[in-house]
């Protein structure tokens, strides 16, 4: 007589089989792990199973019960299903099939405040949390992403190493590790993704100008990108900025990039970066400047109104093309040092609101590879926070000053040929205004504090000795001591 084995439990479980979530959970089966899945409409997770059964071993649920039984302890469910509403509705349904020190993962692009509040809620019932930033997209997903898991210490042991295995390398590192407890996976995904938006901003300004100041074709500044992608800039968004210029538009013959409406969308993180920012009092110029200029070329009827406004009429004049073209290499790398040495701030302020004592040098260094911003010179803010673990300025570190010292010349002539010639380049612009105020010995700040005082009694402090002032500027206007 021969007993019937139970069939094997499998070790991960991905809920939600759209693209993301089949290829991350054909990623963990092709690196021999057992994966269950499920997804709302059983059919879906029928097709996975059909068309990618040769991944590895599959263990296909029709019931989220069924789902949850196969298993094995402690469990591990990975939700990859749209954030907000639908992710709690996942959640809610799959928190009473489970047991003590299960671990339910969010890899969705999920609001940090919504994981903060999922952790304690799912930390009270005695399961795991792990909001986790996944970046890289469908690509990604499938051949290795970049992975910012947050939540407690001790689930990043159950499932640290499996994510790490599935997850990009660069030089034989895992582009993966613990961010921190709660929300710090999100937030740090969130702060990728508002460096993502300034990072394309900046590259479409540079694209703009050289095509405006040289008239040249987008096949042509194809070759500019290319080779700017051997070099410092060598980058992820660089290289295919290069691919997207080549296209040609199979209907018209054209430039693809000429037949694209020129609105662009966003769903979202860039803008919760710059909120999140403003919450917490961090300049994240460069983040904000591209969120807005997302929002200015969407603003339909406002530039339709705007088309005869008067401005620069004549033709732009540039007598050395090599030598602009150089140029605006430079102000793009120095540009770029500033919004990733902002979006560092924000993590710095963040992890000391929350206490998360996030590690920014590992954050880059999990951003090297499998994420959208993944760039060579990621390796040099890793090195610069290892340096200097508490450095307050990634652009203060002697590497970037030195870079950036050697480009602020040209950063100055991109600028102000942009705004003589009538061009819009707000994140150059903004940049090497931060820059600018950083570096200087007085800002205005002082006459604004005056005038806060004067129309307020909002009270200033003085250069030259401690203590908070206020003028009787309706009186006889003598100093008083608050
Ligand atoms: C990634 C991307 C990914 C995505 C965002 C941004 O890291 O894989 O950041 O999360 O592209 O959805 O998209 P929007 O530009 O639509 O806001």
């Amino acid at each position: 007589m021969t007993t019937q084995q139970p069939a094997p439990l499998a070790q991960i479980g991905v809920v939600g089989m759209a693209v993301m979530g089949s290829n991350l959970a054909r990623n963990f089966a092709r690196h021999g792990y057992r994966v269950a899945l499920y997804n709302r409409t059983a059919a879906k997770t029928d097709e996975v199973v059909a068309a990618h059964g040769d991944d590895g071993e599959f263990v296909p649920a029709h019931e989220l019960a069924a789902f949850v039984a196969s298993l094995e302890r402690p469990r591990r469910v990975v939700i990859m299903v749209k954030a907000g509403g639908p992710t709690d509705a996942v959640i809610d349904e799959l928190v009473p099939l489970l047991e003590d020190g299960d671990i339910v993962v969010d890899g969705g692009n999920s609001h940090f405040p919504d994981t903060i509040r999922r952790e304690a809620a799912l930390r009270e019932k005695g399961l795991h949390f792990v909001g986790a930033g996944i970046s890289g997209g469908e690509e990604g997903a499938l051949n290795g992403p970049s992975i910012m898991p947050g939540g407690p210490a001790e689930s990043y042991a159950a499932l640290g190493p499996m994510l790490e295995e599935i997850s990009a390398h660069v030089d034989g590192v895992p582009c993966c590790t613990h961010v921190g407890p709660d929300g710090a996976g999100h937030f740090v995904k969130m702060v990728h993704n508002g460096i993502e938006y300034a990072d394309m901003q900046l590259i479409g300004e540079a694209y703009d100008l050289m095509r405006h100041a040289l008239g040249a074709a987008p096949a042509e500044l194809a070759q500019v990108f290319a080779t700017w992608n051997q070099g410092d800039l060598d980058s992820f968004l660089i290289e295919i900025t290069a691919e997207v210029l080549a296209q040609t538009d199979a209907a018209t013959g054209k430039a693809l990039v000429d037949v694209i409406v020129d609105q662009a969308g966003q769903k979202g993180t860039g803008r919760w970066t710059v909120q999140a920012a403003l919450d917490l009092g961090v300049p994240v110029t460069g983040i904000a400047e591209a969120t807005f200029a997302r929002a200015v070329s969407s603003s339909v009827p406002q530039r339709e109104a705007a088309k005869d406004l008067p401005g620069h009429a004549g033709t732009w004049e540039v007598a050395d093309a090599d030598a602009f073209v150089e140029d605006v290499r430079k102000a793009l790398y120095a540009s770029k040092v500033v919004a990733y040495s902002q979006g560092f701030d924000q993590i710095a302020a963040a992890s000391a609101e929350h206490g998360w004592d996030i590690d920014r040098g590992a954050m880059a260094r999990i951003w090297r590879g499998g994420c959208i911003i993944r760039a060579k010179f990621l390796d040099r803010i890793t090195e610069a926070y290892e340096r200097t673990p508490d450095l307050p300025l990634l652009i203060a570190d002697a590497y970037f000053a030195e870079a950036v010292a050697d480009g602020v010349a040209a950063w100055r002539r991109v600028v102000s040929a942009a705004a003589l010639n009538g061009v819009p380049a707000p994140a150059f612009a903004s940049s090497l205004a931060y820059y600018d105020a950083l570096r200087a010995d007085r800002l205005p700040a002082a006459l604004i504090q005056a005038q806060r005082d004067f129309f307020g009694a909002h009270t200033y402090q003085r250069t030259d000795k401690p203590g908070t002032y206020h003028t009787l500027w309706s009186g006889d206007r003598s100093e008083t001591q608050a």
